[in-house]
């Protein structure tokens, strides 16, 4: 059956990133004989200054009617201080498309360990950020006058249980150890968030060891013990910037990617970085946060683990020979990089067969 796979490449460097993944998602679709159909549809500023809206109806028609979205990046100075900004478009979109749980995997590529800034990390450094992706302070009421301005944080309990339903599920396939973030010594939203957790913890997933961790405390120990943490859930912001931080850890923000899941299996993936304004149209950015989001898409919507598996391969053989973008100290393209990941995924394809 046809895999209906919407790209949306967005602003800065984000059509450059879309074009690498396309790439790739092209030629392992041919290869393991997947039936992908891929088409581009306008969002975030582009739409705004194109359509007036950064979601415009027949983007969102197109995305709810895929099996996957993948997204380049959103937003840039230009759009700064006007009425609408693209990234309420992305905020939209995810809402729309119910995609409640937005996984974030960091780990270090080996040949990589000595690009990391820090010193703590460690061959063993691989955990993965479970954020919820659709309630909490993101989509509270906002108000915003000259004199005061407000943003509330609200979380429903069935709308925690099901974000830590996921994250307990992915620690029982991984080390069974699960850490939950939040800020229950202030926030009331943060002590439901615990409860929860803890009572899901002990009712369902007696087989996860369950620790919680205030957010402050995360930031300091993410950096300290990368390699004490496997599955880490928490709520909306506090992911956001608990995301950043660790991609630092990888040795650049350009290698990571996401996957962001409902319950349908339907997804939005994105390479996490943002839409780096500065270098965009330059031919430099990383395109390999965009093709391991391209692999998370196969592996989450279009249940295609071996042409996942294919292409998180072909990432680290390139990296292992030393070729690498210019954020991690190497010198090819983004266009360049994308040509070795697509010429070890023809080598390892010609051997196979
Ligand atoms: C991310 C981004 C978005 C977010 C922005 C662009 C709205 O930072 O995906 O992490 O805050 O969720
Ligand atoms: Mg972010």
């Amino acid at each position: 059956m046809t895999k209906k796979i919407v790209l949306l490449p967005g602003d800065g460097v984000g059509p450059e990133v879309t074009k690498a993944a396309e790439t790739i998602l092209g030629a392992v679709g041919d290869q393991f004989n997947l039936d992908l159909s891929m088409r581009s549809f306008a969002f975030g500023g582009a739409a705004i200054d194109a359509a007036g809206d950064p979601l415009p109806p027949e983007t969102l028609t197109a995305c709810q009617d895929a099996d996957a979205v993948f997204l380049g990046a959103v937003g840039g100075p230009k759009w700064d201080g006007q009425a609408i900004r693209p990234e309420t478009g992305l905020l939209r979109l995810r809402k729309a498309l119910d995609v409640f749980a937005n996984l974030r995997p960091t780990r270090i590529y080996k040949s990589l360990l000595d690009r990391s800034p820090l010193r703590t990390v460690t061959p063993k450094t691989d955990f993965l950020i479970v954020r919820e992706l659709v309630g909490g302070i993101y989509f509270g009421d906002r108000s915003e006058g000259s004199e005061t301005a407000s943003d509330v944080c609200l979380y429903h309990c069935h709308e925690v249980e099901r974000i830590a339903r996921v994250a307990f599920e992915a620690a029982q396939k991984r080390s069974g150890r699960l850490v939950s973030v939040d800020k229950a010594n202030v926030l009331a939203s943060s002590r439901l968030w615990r409860g929860v957790v803890t009572d899901l913890g002990a009712r369902d997933y007696p087989d996860v060891t369950v620790d919680h961790m205030l957010v402050d405390a995360m930031a300091m120990r993410l950096i300290q013990a990368p390699d004490d943490f496997d599955v880490i859930v928490t709520e909306n912001m506090f992911g956001d910037i608990l995301s950043d931080e660790a991609s630092v850890i990888s040795g650049s923000i350009g290698l990571s990617p996401s996957a962001s899941l409902g319950d349908t299996g339907k997804g939005l993936y994105e390479p996490i970085h943002g839409s780096a304004p500065d270098i965009a149209g330059e031919d430099i950015a990383n395109p390999v946060g965009a093709i391991a989001s391209a692999a998370m898409l196969l592996r989450h919507s279009c249940n295609a683990e071996a042409p996942a598996r294919a292409i998180e391969t072909a990432i680290e053989t390139v990296m292992a020979a030393g070729h690498l973008t210019r954020d991690l100290g190497g010198d090819l393209a983004c266009t360049a990089m994308t040509g070795k990941v697509l010429a070890a995924l023809e080598k390892a394809f010609a051997s196979s067969h």
